[in-house]
């Protein structure tokens, strides 16, 4: 077997952490790591599955408790992390649901940033206040509106930076110097950064949610998600309640992603590259009441923070274009950007957040999270950036 990189290990660079943690073999000498695509695990005799089952001897039992196309995905994020652990889950919403679950209880408040994904939002609002958990919501970057929320029953902040849409950004370290103060959790869903741009751990935060549905399988093909933290409070509250719910990560789509994750630091970096090239562009051709927000711009209201925080500004940004007609007729011309919910894929996405991702909020709580009617999503791809470029172009020429 391969000595797998833990996270104890001398820190390589991503691009390698990412091509040799969590790589193990089985006897056939495999290169390409082997698809355990099985619901359950046989036990020699009756009395070595009483020996697993009690936890007396190690090892796979069924598929919902662990599962070794799994936990070799899982190594291989919570290794780029720099986390110790790491536990998979279905999906993105299912890693958010089950972060809440397992660590809040009816008279726990959470406090969450205004500018979240809008199913976050949704289940905080609905599920988690139907249990009895306190919901405050705040300004992402209005650390004193963090502070002035704290009450005794404070248990966790939860926000995402960049956030989605907006791109506003939180300051990790402040939060979670106050966070730490209070003993409370901070939580950072790490989505639009992947550990190659930002990596949460490092900067003091407890926990990191991924939708691995997005840049890590980066092609569209499958849903999955991921928590990491330390070794204590994965096994010790996520773990019970994943093994016992089931929202699990699939063999299959763990195998994807895992080889999703040896490109990674590849696609962030081209991506990157492309996106910093269309939002130079469009910041020169665009006239006010139209605008382009994007980190890596001087004119970000955040950009020294983003500079200071993330190692590129990724691939993200977003076009004010003035209202919902505006912004429905130039998605609708575009040719090579493909109009879909998702983001983080090898093609350039577009989205209308306001009628899609977060047209399930009221109008207040869309104009509270930024979501403005006139706000398109472009998720940046790896084509030629000319033509990216030559494509928004002719979308903008409809509109003007
Ligand atoms: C920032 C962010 N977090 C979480 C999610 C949810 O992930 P999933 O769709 O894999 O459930 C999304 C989905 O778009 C997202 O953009």
């Amino acid at each position: 077997m391969n000595k797998p990189i833990q996270a104890s290990t001398p820190r390589r660079g991503i691009a390698t952490t990412a091509l040799h943690a969590g790589r193990h073999t089985t006897p056939e000498r495999e290169n390409s790591p082997a698809l355990f695509l099985t619901s359950s695990f046989v036990f020699d005799s009756a009395a070595q599955a009483e020996a697993l089952f009690a936890g007396k001897e190690e090892g796979n039992i069924y598929s919902r408790f662990t599962n070794p196309s799994v936990a070799a995905f899982e190594e291989r994020i919570a290794a780029m992390e720099n986390g110790e652990k790491a536990l998979a889950t279905a999906s993105g919403m299912a890693a958010i649901t089950t972060l809440f679950l397992s660590f809040l209880s009816a008279g726990d408040h959470l406090v969450l940033s205004r500018s979240v994904f809008g199913s976050t939002t949704t289940i905080a609002n609905t599920l988690l206040a139907r249990l009895g958990i306190r919901i405050s919501q705040v300004p992402l970057s209005d650390l004193e509106s963090w502070r002035q929320a704290i009450t005794p029953q404070t248990r966790m902040f939860y926000l995402e930076t960049p956030a989605n849409p907006t791109l506003e950004l939180a300051d990790l370290s402040a939060l979670a110097q106050l966070a730490s103060e209070h003993n409370i959790l901070l939580a950072v869903d790490n989505v639009f950064c992947t550990p190659c741009l930002q990596r949460p751990l490092e900067l003091g935060a407890q926990l990191v949610i991924h939708s691995a549905t997005k840049y890590m399988d980066g092609q569209g093909r499958v849903m999955g998600g991921a928590i990491v933290g330390s070794q204590a409070l994965l096994m010790e509250h996520v773990y019970p309640f994943l093994r016992n719910t089931g929202p699990v990560l699939s063999p299959f789509n763990a195998w994807v992603l895992y080889k999703g994750l040896e490109t990674l630091s590849l696609r962030m970096e081209k991506q990157c590259d492309n996106a910093e090239q269309v939002a130079h562009h469009l910041a020169a051709r665009l006239k006010p009441p139209m605008a382009v927000h994007y980190p890596g711009l001087t004119s970000h209201r955040q950009h020294a923070l983003a500079a200071r925080q993330m190692r590129r500004f990724g691939a993200i940004l977003c076009l004010e274009l003035g209202s919902r007609a505006q912004a429905h007729r130039f998605i609708d011309t575009l040719q090579l950007a493909t109009i879909t919910a998702n983001l983080g894929d090898v093609r350039t996405l577009v989205t209308h957040p306001a009628t899609t991702t977060h047209g399930r909020l009221s109008p207040e709580m869309r104009q509270a999270a930024g979501v403005t009617d006139g706000l398109v999503r472009l998720s940046i791809g790896l084509e030629d950036v000319e033509d990216t470029i030559a494509d928004l172009e002719q979308a903008l020429a409809s509109i003007q």
